[in-house]
C-alpha cells in the first residue's frame, strides 16, 4: 500500500531516489517524502501531501550532495494524509530516520510506553513508534536494535532506517510486505518492488518474510531476526525498464489494454514446449492427479473475477467441484481444507495481503497451493507449493486488464494440463490450436475506440450502471462493473442477467445504462429476454455481441462486436470492451485513470 526506496553509495541520491518513488507511486499516492544525509552528517527532510511531483517541487534548486537516503510514497492507514503524517518520520533526538510499508498492530500500547518515557510524537501515524523504538532500543548496535525492535511490534511491514552518526549505512527488515535490495559497485539500494531501482541495477535479492539487509556502500549483508546471518542469491532481472513506461499512451491502463494480445500470447506460450503444455514451477509432481478431488481458488477484487471463470473451466474439463472464495472471507471461514486439497491463489502482485493470509492458512491445513502471479519473486511466489506466472510484464495502472487475461489464459492452460495428468481425454492440440487464435481476435476488437468514446460522451453522467451476463460471462459482468466504479466513481453492479426479476430490475430507468454481454452462446436466448425485460421499462442498452447478430442492434441503444469465439473461451474477448468503456468514461470525466483515489495497486495491508 505504500513505497519504500532507500540508497547507500557514492552517488547523489536525491535523483535516484525520487525517480525510484515515480516507479512506486501505483503503491499508493496520498503524500510523499524524502530524507538525506548530507556531507555534514544533517538530515535534509522534506515531504509534500498528494501525488509526487509535490514533493519535487521541493526540489527544484536542491543541490546538496547528499549520497544517503531513503524515500517514501504513501496510502494512508492510520493518520489522514498530511505533511505531517508523510513518511519519512524522525526519533526524538532526530538522529534516525525510517520510512515504512505496513500497519504496526500494536502501536498505540507501544505509544503509550514510549510517551510515559518521555518520546515526543508528532503524527498520527502508526509508523512514528516503530523509530522511536527503535530510538528507545538502540545502544550502539543498528542489527540489534532492530532485532528488539521487531521482537516488539506487532502487524505488517517492510522499513528502512539510516542514522545520522552512521551515513554510510542503511538497514532494512521486511515481515509482510515485500522488500528487495539490489547492489551495484560502490552503491546498494532498498525497495518495496523491482521497478524502482531497475535503471540502476539488474542484480536483485528478494528478501522473504522475517529477513533484516544491512547496506553499506559497499557491501550488503542478510540476517534472520534471530539476527544470524543468512546467505542469499541474487536474481538477474531481465525486464525491459522501458516496459514500466507508458509508450506514448495516455495513460498505463490504455497502455496495459493494449498489450492483452502479447502479454495473453506469451502468458500461453511460456506453458508450451513444442506445442504440448508443460507449466514448470508447478511442481505437480508433488500432489498426484488421483487426489484431485477439489479444487479451492482464493483471491481478492479483479483476481477473484478470474478465479470464478476458471470455475467454469475447470469443472468443465476436469469435472470435480471448486469453490470460489474472496481472500478476506476464506481467512476467517474455518475453510474445510486439509491435506488432500488444491488451493490455488491468484493474484498479480503475488503481496495481497488476505491472498497472502488465505495461502499460509492452506499451508498450513496441509494442503497443496499453487499460485498465479504476475512479479517474479513476489512473496506468494516464493512461498507457494507450486507456481504458475503470468507472462503479462509489469502492470502499473491500477486497475487490472492485461494481468486478468493473462490469468484466464492461464486458467485454460492449467485446465488443459491437469486434464492431461488425470487421464481426462481432452484434446489438447485443439484447445491450444483455439488459444493462439486469441491474441489476433483481441487486435481486432481493440482496432476502432470509435464507439468507445461515443458510449462515454452519451453515458458520462450515468450515475449507476448495471453489467449483466449468464454462465462463464457472469464473471466478466462482475469485472466490467469494477472497472468502471474504481476508475470512473460512478457506481456499477455486476449481476447474473438472470437474477435481474429478483429484485435489481427496480433500478431500471431511462438513465441507467445496462451492458449486457450477449455474445453468441448456449444461454443467448435467456440473456435477450432479459435484455427485453429491461428494454420494455426504458432501460438503456449497451450490447457487447457477436459480429454478425443484426438482430441485437434491433434491442441496443449501442452494441460492440466481437469476433465469434466459443463459448467457453469468450470471456478472454468479451472483457476487453468492458475495460475500454470504463477507459473511456473515466477519461470523459476527467479522473485520474491510473491513481483513482483511495486504491492503491497492491493491498498489502488487511
Ligand atoms: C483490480 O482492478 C483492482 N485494482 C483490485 O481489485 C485488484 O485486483 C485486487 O486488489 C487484487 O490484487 P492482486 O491481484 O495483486 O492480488
Amino acid at each position: 500500500m505504500c513505497g519504500i526506496v532507500g540508497y547507500v553509495g557514492n552517488r547523489d541520491c536525491t535523483k535516484i531516489l525520487l525517480s525510484g518513488l515515480e516507479k512506486l507511486e501505483y503503491r499508493g499516492y496520498d503524500s510523499a517524502g524524502l530524507a538525506l544525509i548530507d556531507k555534514n552528517n544533517n538530515i535534509i527532510l522534506k515531504k509534500a501531501v498528494g501525488k509526487l511531483e509535490n514533493l519535487k517541487k521541493e526540489f527544484i534548486d536542491f543541490n546538496i550532495y547528499c549520497s544517503t537516503g531513503i524515500g517514501h510514497t504513501r496510502w494512508a492507514t492510520h493518520g489522514k494524509p498530511s505533511v505531517i503524517n508523510a513518511h519519512p518520520h524522525l526519533d526524538s533526538k532526530e538522529r534516525f530516520v525510517l520510512v515504512h510499508n505496513g500497519i504496526i498492530e500494536n502501536y498505540s500500547e507501544i505509544k503509550e510506553e514510549l510517551i510515559q518515557k518521555g518520546h515526543l510524537f508528532h503524527s498520527d501515524t502508526d509508523t512514528e513508534v516503530i523509530v522511536h523504538l527503535f530510538e528507545d532500543k538502540y545502544n550502539g548496535d543498528i542489527l540489534e536494535a532492530v532485532k528488539e525492535t521487531i521482537n516488539i511490534i506487532d502487524g505488517s511491514y517492510a522499513f528502512a532506517i539510516i542514522d545520522k552518526e552512521n551515513p554510510d549505512m542503511l538497514i532494512a527488515a521486511r515481515h509482510g510486505a515485500p522488500l528487495i535490495a539490489g547492489e551495484n559497485e560502490n552503491e546498494r539500494f532498498v525497495a518495496s518492488d523491482v521497478p524502482a531501482i531497475l535503471a540502476h541495477t539488474r542484480k536483485i535479492y528478494f528478501l522473504d518474510e522475517m529477513e533484516i539487509v544491512l547496506l553499506k556502500k559497499d557491501s550488503m549483508e542478510f540476517f534472520n531476526f534471530e539476527g544470524k546471518k543468512i546467505e542469499k542469491v541474487h536474481n538477474n532481472i531481465n525486464w525491459d525498464p522501458l516496459m514500466a513506461e507508458k509508450s506514448g499512451y495516455d495513460h498505463f491502463m490504455l497502455k496495459e489494454i493494449y498489450e492483452q494480445p502479447k502479454a495473453i500470447r506469451e502468458t500461453l506460450f511460456s506453458k508450451l514446449e513444442k506445442d504440448v503444455f508443460n507449466i514448470k514451477d508447478l511442481n505437480l509432481d508433488n500432489i498426484h492427479p488421483d487426489n484431485l478431488r477439489k479444487i479451492n481458488m482464493v483471491a481478492c477484487g479483479t483476481s477473484y473475477h478470474s478465479c470464478l471463470v476458471g470455475k467454469f473451466v475447470f469443472e468443465k474439463t476436469l469435472r470435480i467441484p471448486v469453490d470460489v472464495d474472496y481472500a478476506s472471507e476464506f481467512r476467517y471461514r474455518d475453510p474445510v481444507i486439509d491435506k488432500n486439497s488444491v488451493v490455488i491463489l491468484v493474484s498479480q502482485s503475488g503481496e495481497t495481503a488476505d491472498t497472502l493470509e488465505a495461502m499460509r492458512i492452506a499451508k498450513k491445513r496441509g494442503a497443496y497451493t499453487i499460485a498465479v502471479v504476475n512479479v517474479f519473486g513476489s512473496t506468494m511466489a516464493r512461498e507457494a507449493d507450486g507456481v504458475i506466472y503470468t507472462v503479462a510484464g509489469p502492470e502499473i495502472g491500477v486497475a487490472s486488464t492485461k494481468a486478468f487475461t493473462s490469468q484466464l489464459m492461464t486458467m485454460y492452460c492449467l485446465s488443459a494440463y491437469l486434464s492431461e495428468k488425470m487421464g481426462i481425454a481432452v484434446n489438447t492440440s485443439s484447445v491450444i490450436k483455439t488459444l493462439k487464435t486469441i491474441s489476433p481476435m483481441i487486435e481486432t476488437v481493440l482496432d476502432n475506440l470509435d464507439i468507445y468514446k461515443e458510449i462515454a460522451s452519451k453515458y458520462y453522467k450515468a450515475t449507476d450502471f448495471l453489467y449483466l451476463g449468464r454462465g462463464i460471462n457472469y464473471p466478466v459482468a462482475l469485472e466490467g462493473a469494477l472497472k468502471l466504479k474504481e476508475i470512473s466513481y460512478i457506481h456499477a453492479e455486476g449481476y447474473p442477467a438472470g437474477e435481474m426479476k429478483h429484485g435489481p430490475i427496480a433500478l431500471i430507468e431511462n438513465e441507467v445504462p445496462s451492458v449486457f454481454i450477449i455474445n453468441k452462446s448456449s444461454l443467448y436466448k435467456k440473456v435477450l429476454s432479459n435484455l427485453q425485460e429491461i428494454r420494455a421499462r426504458d432501460g438503456i442498452i449497451i450490447s457487447i455481441a457477436t459480429q454478425g447478430d443484426e438482430n441485437i442492434a434491433k434491442y441496443s441503444d449501442d452494441v460492440i462486436y466481437i469476433p465469434d469465439v466459443d463459448e467457453f473461451y469468450s470471456p478472454l474477448l468479451t472483457v476487453i470492451p468492458t475495460q475500454l468503456i470504463a477507459y473511456f468514461i473515466a477519461k470523459k470525466r476527467g479522473c485520474d485513470i491510473d491513481k483513482p483515489r483511495n486504491l492503491a495497486k497492491s493491498v498489502t495491508v488487511e
